[in-house]
């Protein structure tokens, strides 16, 4: 039997030995993740569109460990390229993190919101998802492993919260997740996605033109559970779990990271 150490370790170090590829890993919650990748034992490839963030992350986590990758997730041959890239460089990809997401236009109402921001937001949080979920795919299904995860949004069961065009394409989301759980299966391939409150990162404080501790106490104002705050660091963790093989029999979910928010149905008052 193992040692209670033994066990210990293993537990300290969920990903060991594992290759992530994360969108949208250069800021917020896929900067954390990275991080929090790598100290499970994970190596890590940043892509992204903010370049110089990419790469002083990778100085800090460490050049043997992270590397960075300029990719645009609603160019397919980017992301077709950030799939490749990783597994020449690790001979392998067992997490594919599609985190990368816009708020878009802060107009809530359909009704004074415009078709190109439409298009855009769809492009980057659902396109990108789909392109992300489709190459990683690609690679995992002849290695018959792989853990595939979305970042969608609680906004992705709750309308209402967000603007339209954000909504609309954190729903597509899940459906992206669901379709490719029950295709990928037999492949051994997992897919899940993970659904945030709000929190403060830079996509928060463009959304509510706050700063850190006043969105921080607007969403806790609004939040069902109290006495918390909701940070990158709680999102991450959730993230670990659907990589790490603890999660081995878990597809198809929506790992909601919301205090219970969107289980209550509660008056918002965002619009
Ligand atoms: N902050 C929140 O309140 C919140 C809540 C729920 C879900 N989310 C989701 O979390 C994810 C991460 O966002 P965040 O909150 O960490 O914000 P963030 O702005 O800190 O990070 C988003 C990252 O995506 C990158 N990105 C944007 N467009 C891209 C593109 N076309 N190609 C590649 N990268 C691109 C940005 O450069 C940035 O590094 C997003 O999908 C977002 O929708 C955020």
């Amino acid at each position: 039997m193992a040692s209670p150490s033994i066990i210990l370790s293993a537990v300290a170090r969920r990903l060991e030995g594992k290759v992530a590829l994360i969108t949208g890993g250069a800021s917020g919650i896929g900067a954390c993740t990275a991080k929090l990748f790598a100290s499970h034992g994970a190596r890590v490839v940043i892509a992204d569109i903010q370049d110089e963030k990419g790469h002083a992350l990778c100085d800090q986590v460490g050049s043997s460990i992270a590397s960075y990758v300029h990719c645009d997730v609603t160019n397919e041959s980017h992301i077709s390229g950030a799939v490749d890239a990783t597994v020449s460089k690790h001979g392998r990809l067992d997490i594919m993190f599609n985190n990368a997401g816009v708020i878009g236009s802060p107009t809530f109402r359909l009704l004074d919101s415009d078709k190109s921001n439409f298009e855009k937001v769809m492009a980057v949080n659902t396109m990108g998802s789909y392109l992300g979920t489709k190459h990683a795919a690609r690679v995992m299904v002849p290695a018959r492993r792989g853990s595939i995860i979305i970042t969608a949004s609680a906004a992705s069961v709750e309308p209402g919260m967000t603007p339209v065009a954000y909504t609309c394409s954190k729903h597509a989301v899940v459906g992206i997740v669901r379709s490719a759980a029950a295709e990928l299966g037999k492949f051994g391939v997992r897919v899940n996605c993970v659904s945030p409150y709000g929190l403060a990162t830079p996509m928060g404080f463009k959304a509510l033109g706050m700063e850190k501790e006043e969105l921080e106490k607007a969403m806790e104002e609004k939040a069902v559970l109290r006495g918390v705050t909701l940070t990158v660091e709680d999102v991450a963790h959730a993230v670990v779990y659907l990589g790490s093989d603890e999660s081995k029999y878990v597809s198809g979910l929506n790992l909601l990271v919301d205090g219970a928010f969107s289980v209550t149905n509660p008056s918002h008052g965002f619009l």
